[in-house]
């Protein structure tokens, strides 16, 4: 069975069509030859856009020449309201000093720290599970919620159950609602001549969300400076100086970074966790090969490396879904690729969603076959043609994380439930902040064994 695809539009149409289309969704708006293309320019008569399809040229951009290549501003035009000059948005000295002070809280070794609130998130998820069995379940909302837990959990050493974690999940909740695309203006004139496209509640939403984030963040200083601060992702990065300059993080920049790893770390994770339920719930031989592995977990942190098969379903989800399906980077210089002029200026669109599926590349490229990554073509692709968490220096800095935090709760979902499909028509995938599915994802839940399932 081919996991759902969501349908292609005909090759030449208006761009009126187009607009509407994408505002839609920016996936099914697409032409099908994207599939096969290595590039595609996209113009219209305000501007003009490229997607780069070609593993050499995505090289090219993310990790050999990224200096020439920022983000886009316009990516910011939405965000910045929320995200403020946080390290997602930035380029320059600003995003490099501020990756100095980041990256060593994600470094491999102290990802090991994080393990027990992952286990502890995972653990409460399969209790809320429990109380659903037998009927469907929406699960990208249940993958949300824990995807949440374990950010604010190994960031702030808080379960989702605490009062102000639980305001900060139903403001990003409103946040996600009122928030278009993320990637979408690079497709567009420049958005103030579109001033009624971002909602009003959408700067209205990220205003509390900051409000909320401050006082979280000033109660952390207030507890590093009596002594008395968990040893937790936010305290490290609150006390971790750049190594050039010996500063700190400011309060105000600690606010900007503090909101990213909410909103960058949850809603991938939730949306890449609903599809590999959905695509184990639609394949239950790899489903039943997930939890005989999983059967073996004791809650040590050594169990990280017990995670093969759950890793491989994982990665294959990320493929099919990867939950950030375009990133923007701008021509600094006018170049040339494939023989065309790009000029200065010109919007680049990376697409992990059509390089994943390249009909070019992989082998059976939209069918679920997590052995592939044990072939010789899946081994190459993975080099090539595989960026769910983009690549080079800017890579996402929670790539490790997620990698350890996906495969585990799945293994725990799958390990205390048997999940089938509830029925009705597939999924469809649509690009909101992130990959979801357009009527949510039902699944049905019936306990295994309850003797095996809990350690
Ligand atoms: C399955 C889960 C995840 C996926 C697929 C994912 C994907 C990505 C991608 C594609 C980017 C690059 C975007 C661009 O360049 O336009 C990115 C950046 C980022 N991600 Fe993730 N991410 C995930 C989880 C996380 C987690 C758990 C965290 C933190 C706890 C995180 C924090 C960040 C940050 C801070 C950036 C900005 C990095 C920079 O620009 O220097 N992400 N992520």
């Amino acid at each position: 069975m081919i996991p759902p695809k969501p349908p292609s539009r005909p090759d030449r149409v208006s761009l009126w069509r187009y607009a509407k289309l994408f505002r839609q969704d920016i996936l099914s708006a697409q032409p099908a030859r994207l599939y096969r293309a290595w590039m595609a320019e996209f113009r219209t008569p305000f501007f003009r856009s490229y997607l780069l399809n070609q593993p050499h040229l995505v090289k090219t951009v993310l990790k050999d020449r990224p200096r020439d290549f920022p983000k886009s501003d316009r990516i910011g035009a939405g965000l910045r309201p929320l995200l403020g000059e946080s390290v997602f948005l930035t380029n320059g000295a600003t995003w490099e000093r501020q990756r100095r002070i980041i990256d060593p809280a994600f470094e491999g070794g102290r990802l090991g720290d994080t393990w027990a609130p992952m286990w502890a998130a995972g653990q409460e998820a399969v209790a809320r599970l429990r109380m659903r069995t037998g009927t469907p379940v929406e699960i990208e909302a249940e993958t949300s919620h824990a995807a949440a837990d374990v950010i604010f959990r190994t960031l702030f050493s808080i379960p989702i159950e605490d009062e102000m974690a639980q305001a900060v999940f139903h403001e990003f909740r409103a946040y996600q609602r009122s928030q278009p695309i993320l990637n979408l203006a690079a497709f567009l004139p420049k958005l103030s001549l579109l001033p009624r496209f971002f909602r009003r509640d959408t700067k209205a939403s990220a205003a509390r969300i900051r409000a909320l984030i401050t006082e979280m963040t000033a109660r952390r200083q207030a507890e590093i400076a009596a002594g008395t601060a968990p040893d937790d992702l936010a305290t490290k990065i609150m006390t971790t100086p750049d190594p050039e300059t010996g500063e700190t993080f400011s309060a105000s920049e600690m606010v900007d970074q503090v909101a990213i790893f909410f909103l960058a770390g949850h809603e991938t994770s939730a949306s890449a966790l609903a599809w590999a339920l959905y695509l184990l719930a639609t394949h239950p031989d790899w489903q039943m090969r997930v939890a005989d592995e999983a059967r073996a977990l004791t809650g040590a942190a050594s169990d990280m490396g017990r995670l093969k098969v759950s890793r491989d379903v994982f990665r294959e989800a990320l493929r099919l879904y990867p939950p950030v399906p375009m990133m923007v980077r701008e021509a600094s210089c006018p170049e040339r690729f494939r023989d065309r002029d790009v000029p200065k200026g010109a919007q680049l669109v990376l697409s992990p969603w059509h390089l994943h599926r390249h009909e070019r590349l992989w082998n059976n490229p939209d069918g679920f076959d997590p052995a592939r990554w044990g072939t010789e073509n899946g081994k190459t692709c993975a080099r090539e043609a595989f960026i769910p968490f983009s690549a080079g220096r800017r890579v996402c800095t929670g790539a490790g994380f997620a990698m350890v935090e996906g495969p585990l709760l799945l293994s725990l979902i799958v390990r205390a439930f048997e999940i089938t499909p509830a029925g009705g028509p597939p999924p469809v995938p649509v690009a909101h902040l992130t990959v979801r599915s357009r009527d949510g994802i039902h699944l049905v839940l019936k306990s295994r064994d309850q003797g095996k399932s809990e350690v």
